[in-house]
């Protein structure tokens, strides 16, 4: 469906904010994210993910929506209207919006904060040099024990990926960082875990 013809119905109630994520992978996500106090999530679009991070994680605890949202013919960015109104009908936490790249909000982040982050969804660029530039940016600054799921990142029954650049990174890059151990996979999600020494 067109975009504009999506917002249309999504804002009279007829159409429901969109994932390319499986019920199985939400579940993953929120079970992932159950208590965590710094959560970052790379690529929203409408938000559905978010939210089920934004109910599971800690109430003390802070989500960073991370997103260019590029704006549209119509001089704004629907998916970006759709995530907000979506995401702050959950009361739990507080979540920050980063109208970035994966890239320039590590480097903000970097810059304003010295905490570690517990919890990292990647969904957003997922060419390899993406992911690859994701993964470069935002690996270093998750604390041991913390965890980053990646989501497109291997095949499943029903979604054959191996050759898409987020999967060939995955297996050939991340898959082989010593930093990490590989904590569970559903579907075409990735859950690796900083191990607690380098
Ligand atoms: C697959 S969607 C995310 C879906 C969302 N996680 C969900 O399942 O509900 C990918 C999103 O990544 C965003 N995106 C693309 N390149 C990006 C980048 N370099 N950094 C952050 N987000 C990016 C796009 O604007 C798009 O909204």
């Amino acid at each position: 469906m067109r975009v504009m013809t999506h917002f249309l119905l999504w804002q009279l109630g007829f159409a429901r904010a969109e994932t390319q994520t499986t019920e199985a992978e939400r579940d993953c996500l929120a079970r992932q994210a159950a208590g965590k106090k710094r959560l970052v999530e790379i690529g929203v679009w409408h938000g559905v993910t978010t939210c089920r991070l934004r109910r599971a994680m800690s109430p003390e605890g802070v989500l960073f929506g991370v997103d260019p949202y590029p704006v549209g013919r119509l001089g704004f960015s629907a998916q970006w209207r759709i995530a907000r109104s979506e995401v702050e009908k959950i009361s739990n936490g507080s979540v920050e919006w980063l109208r970035l790249t994966g890239v320039e909000a590590a480097q903000l982040y970097l810059s304003r904060y010295q905490e570690p982050v517990d919890f990292i969804f990647i969904d957003g660029d997922h060419t390899y040099d993406g992911l690859r530039h994701d993964w470069q940016a935002w690996s270093g600054v998750v604390e041991p024990g913390g965890i980053i799921a990646l989501h497109d990142s291997r095949s499943s029954a029903t979604r054959r990926i191996d050759d898409a650049g987020s999967a060939v990174y995955t297996r050939e890059v991340i898959m082989q960082d010593e930093r990490f151990e590989p904590l569970e996979t559903v579907d075409t999600l990735t859950v690796m875990r900083r191990k607690k020494s380098d």
